[in-house]
This record gives C-alpha cells, sequence and structure tokens, in this order.
C-alpha cells in the first residue's frame, strides 16, 4: 500500500476541491477519472478512495457510475454527495428523485455512533447541494446523521470500510468537513500525515537529480510564481547545472527585473541571463493596435529570444538538454489525459523549433497553486513573489489599450505600482485573484493649479476569483479606492483622471485586451 488516496472525479470542480483539502491534511492525493477499473485501482495500490460530488443525477442517462469490484478492495471508500448516492445504490440502497432538493446550509443532525463524526455536536451546519437523495441505505449500513429532506445524510458500514456523506465535507460552510476528511484519512484509512512541504522538496530534489543527471538545464523565468519556485527547486537539486533566463520584454511589472536578478543571482547563486530585449519589443510593436496581433508578436519573439539565449549557451548541441516548466496539477487535470506534457502558451517556451528540443522538468506537475506558495516559502523565496498575483504573459502589452509604446507603458508600470502598492498596505492583495491598472488609448482634459492638462485616465481593475474562470468585481473600500486615485494622479506623470471597472466575467474578461 502507499500513502496516496484517489480521488474519483464525477464532476473536475468538485475534485478538485476534494484533492486540496486532502493535501491540506498531509496526505497525498491524486484525481482520476470514474472510469477507473478495479484491476487499475489494485494496480496504484491506494491507501484511500474518496468519490466525488457531481452535477448528474445518478438516474440520468449516462450517468457515470463505478466499477462495483472497487467496493470489495477492502480499500476505505468515502463517498461524497453524488458519489454518496452512486454507493448506497450500486450496494442495494434506494436513491429518490424527492423533487425537494437542499442547497446551502443546512442542519445536520446525528444518529447515534459514527466513525467519522464521533467529536461532532449532535447539530450541526453543513452544505448541501442535492436534488435527489438516498431514501435508503444498503441493508448493512448504519445511518450515521440526517438532515431535513435527507434521511440519510450520512451512512457507513465499518466492517467493509464504507462510508459515504449526502452533505459536503470539503466546503468551508460546513462547519466541521475537514475534521471528517482527517478523521476517515487517519483514523479509518490509517495514513499517516507524511506529505509535507518539506517532504515535498525533498521527493522532487531526489526526482529532479535522478532525471538529469550531471547535464545541464535551461529556465525561463516569467517573474511569475510558477518558474521562481520551480527553478528554486531545480537549484536546490542541481546548483550550478542550472542556468535561468530571464527575458525583460519592456512590459514587466515595476522592478520585477531587478527582484529576478537580487534573488536567483545573489541569494541562490544561479547563472542568470538577464536578456534587455525592451528595444526590441517595442520596435516590434509599433503601431500595432490589434489585441491578438500584439499577443502573437510579444509571444513570437519572446520565443526568438530565448532561442537565441538557448543556441549561444549550446542547446541543440553540447549544451542544456532539459528545460524546466511550472506546469502545475490543475494544468494537467485539465489537459485531460492526465499525463499530457501541456506546454502553457504563455511566456513560456512552447513553439520552439524542432532542433531545439527539450527534455522536460517539471517539478511542479503534482501541485496545486497553495501548495506551489508554501514550497516556494519553504524554499526561501521572498513573499513578493511567492504571493504575486498572476500575470499575462503578454505582461502589460494587454493592459496598454491601443499602441504600446515605450511612454505609454511607462506611464502604466508607473500606475500599476501605486494600485498595487495602495492594495497591499490596505492588506487585500492576498484576497483578491488579480489588482491592477490599465492604460485606455484616449485622453482627456483635467486641470491642474491654473492649467488645463490633456492627459490619460487609469482603469483600476481589481477582481475577486478561484480560477479565472469567472470573476466578480472586488468591491474596494472608498478610502482606498480614493488614495490610489490620489496618488495616481498626484505620483504618475501623464494621469490625470481614474476610473474603477465594475464587470464582472462573464461578461467582461479580467484583462482588457
Ligand atoms: P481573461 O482576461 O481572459 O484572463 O479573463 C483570465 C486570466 O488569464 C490571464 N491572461 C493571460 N495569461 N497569456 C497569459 O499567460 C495571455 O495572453 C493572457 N490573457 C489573459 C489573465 O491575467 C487572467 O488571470
Amino acid at each position: 500500500m502507499n500513502e496516496t488516496v484517489l480521488v474519483v472525479d464525477f464532476g473536475a470542480q468538485y475534485a478538485q476541491l476534494i484533492a486540496r483539502r486532502v493535501r491540506e491534511a498531509h496526505v497525498f492525493s491524486e484525481i482520476v477519472p470514474s472510469t477507473i477499473t478495479a484491476d487499475e485501482v489494485r494496480a496504484k495500490s491506494p491507501a484511500a478512495i474518496i468519490l466525488s460530488g457531481g452535477p448528474k443525477s445518478v438516474y440520468e442517462v449516462p450517468a457515470p457510475s463505478l466499477d462495483l469490484d472497487i467496493y470489495d478492495l477492502g480499500i476505505p471508500v468515502l463517498g461524497i454527495c453524488y458519489g454518496a448516492q452512486l454507493m448506497a445504490l450500486q450496494l442495494g440502497g434506494e436513491v429518490a428523485h424527492t423533487g425537494a432538493g437542499e442547497y446551502g446550509r443546512t442542519t445536520l443532525s446525528r444518529e447515534g455512533g459514527s466513525a467519522l463524526m464521533n467529536e461532532w455536536p449532535a447539530a450541526s451546519t453543513c452544505w448541501m447541494s442535492h436534488g435527489d437523495a438516498i431514501a435508503r441505505a444498503p441493508q448493512d449500513f448504519n445511518v450515521t446523521a440526517t438532515s431535513p429532506e435527507a434521511p440519510v445524510a450520512a451512512m457507513e458500514n465499518v466492517q467493509r470500510r464504507l462510508y459515504a456523506v449526502q452533505f459536503h465535507p470539503e466546503v468551508v460552510h460546513t462547519e466541521h468537513g475537514q475534521s471528517l476528511l482527517e478523521n476517515f484519512l487517519h483514523r479509518e484509512a490509517q495514513i499517516p500525515s507524511t506529505w509535507t512541504n518539506s517532504s515535498i522538496i525533498e521527493d522532487q530534489v531526489a526526482l529532479i537529480r535522478k532525471q538529469v543527471g550531471n547535464e545541464k538545464v535551461l529556465c525561463a523565468l516569467s517573474g511569475g510564481v510558477d518558474s521562481a519556485v520551480a527553478a528554486a527547486l531545480v537549484t536546490k537539486a542541481v546548483g550550478t547545472q542550472l542556468t535561468c533566463v530571464f527575458v525583460d520584454t519592456g512590459l514587466m511589472r515595476k522592478n520585477e527585473g531587478e527582484q529576478i536578478e537580487e534573488t536567483f543571482t545573489r541569494q541562490f547563486g544561479v547563472e542568470l541571463i538577464h536578456v534587455k530585449a525592451q528595444d526590441r519589443f517595442f520596435d516590434a510593436l509599433a503601431g500595432v493596435t490589434d489585441p491578438e496581433q500584439k499577443r502573437k508578436i510579444i509571444g513570437e519573439l519572446f520565443i526568438r529570444e530565448f532561442e537565441s539565449v538557448a543556441r549561444d549557451l549550446g542547446a541543440g548541441g553540447d549544451g542544456p538538454r532539459f528545460l524546466v516548466q511550472g506546469t502545475l496539477y490543475p494544468d494537467v487535470i485539465e489537459s485531460g489525459s492526465g499525463h499530457a506534457a501541456n506546454i502553457k502558451s504563455h511566456h513560456n517556451v512552447g513553439g520552439l523549433p524542432e532542433d531545439l528540443s527539450f527534455e522536460l522538468v517539471e517539478p511542479l506537475r503534482a501541485l496545486f497553486k497553495d501548495e506551489v506558495r508554501h514550497v516556494g516559502e519553504e524554499l526561501g523565496l521572498p513573499a513578493e513573489i511567492v504571493w504575486r498575483q498572476p500575470f499575462p504573459g503578454p505582461g502589460l502589452g494587454v493592459r496598454i489599450v491601443g499602441e504600446v509604446t515605450r511612454e505609454r507603458a511607462e506611464i502604466l508600470r508607473n500606475a500599476d505600482h501605486v494600485v498595487v502598492d495602495e492594495i497591499k498596505k490596505a492588506g487585500l492583495y492576498r484576497e483578491l485573484w488579480q489588482s491592477f491598472a490599465v492604460l485606455p488609448a484616449v485622453r482627456t482634459v483635467g486641470v491642474m493649479g491654473d492649467g488645463r492638462t490633456y492627459a490619460y485616465p487609469i482603469i483600476i481593475r481589481a477582481v475577486t476569483s478561484d480560477d479565472a474562470m469567472t470573476a466578480d468585481w472586488a468591491r474596494l473600500p472608498y478610502d482606498v479606492i480614493e488614495s490610489i486615485a490620489n496618488r495616481l494622479i498626484r505620483e504618475v506623470e501623464g494621469v490625470n483622471r481614474v476610473a474603477l471597472d465594475v464587470t464582472s466575467k462573464p461578461p467582461g474578461t479580467i484583462e482588457w485586451e
């Protein structure tokens, strides 16, 4: 038996959250498709299995099901929501289309003893989201909790090591949800808490050493969290075999290049090639206003700059044969197959010519973003890099509406710095998914002192989001908006007006281009 928990996916967004909660309990989790067979499970030899919730009804045709033999492997199984109903139905219980579902906070009442909820009070709040409900538990199961519309809100068969809950223990609104997961993992399945930041680092360092041996490795740093943490891990593993390349496009955030240089060169002692390519990017972007064309130009040129450095270092010949990529677990899951090398198109180096093919080193492939940040902290990366909000590959280029010029990039960079600085001072930076400034392609009239001004407005864009697929505009406090606006006009030359973007996604996108 290994110490992995398999999370069977009946609906991706639910499965990912469960997998993250399991990891928070210091147990490694892996998401697998619901088509997995008992033989495949046996081969993986997991310590436990969790069946996720999902958007379907067990009566829909086709509804995802589970290989029945999995219940007989002797591996502890916890069914959640859809997973619970499926377990009930497959093992001889009954699921009813009652018409009276439960959505949101619901009171859960315990019934007798329960292996998973022993310490819970008689009544507590849980999060429900179901249309169907288990009407009757399979014969050899004990019902351990009920709710107003769910006669079987939880059930278990301790001998067979099978457990099921109609509610969602993985969401924070379920008062004791994490304790239920931990009881299942640690007490019932007896999995120790060995998945920690330091174990992740140790494992990855060993794997990287094994993969690259004595060969040279190349890494493109983007200023973002993922590439920085990946590079820091590789540095720890193979030190001077790594060369980092940072291409300054002229479209980076304020002090981004200096920060990278300071951290990697001085703190970590890594060989860093800082390509100051600003002029070439601005020249290539002169007169271009179409957003897609801008993206294309920036992406292309980035690859050419990287290629030229790689060739100088002897790549394709006796130079570096390995390339570090900051691919994360959600990228791997979303790519579908679970093992495809899904090279991020952003600021990254997909699209290199064939004679320059690298073997990829992807030390973050198993990690979620929050784990990456914690690993980064543990590796000694500065908080400013580790907690940085996401930044698009084309950088400020997609926040400058219309033509990108040196002057306009400088105005936006200074404005962006003010927005971020005030957001940080207000303690909101980590809560927000992104917060930044946008420079539109119009100028407006203003008055300053005795004179008339004709300058750019800046738009404040701040959003909350979990995954950037949807986003809500952030309700920033008025006094924060006020200090941002005052400073923008006072400190940033070329700006005379400030506006706030109150568009959610959809219908808007987060970026303006
Ligand atoms: P949108 O603007 O589409 O952005 O709502 C969603 C998320 O993706 C980022 N973004 C990009 N990232 N290359 C990237 O690497 C791009 O061209 C790009 N465009 C948008 C954006 O910052 C947000 O987090």
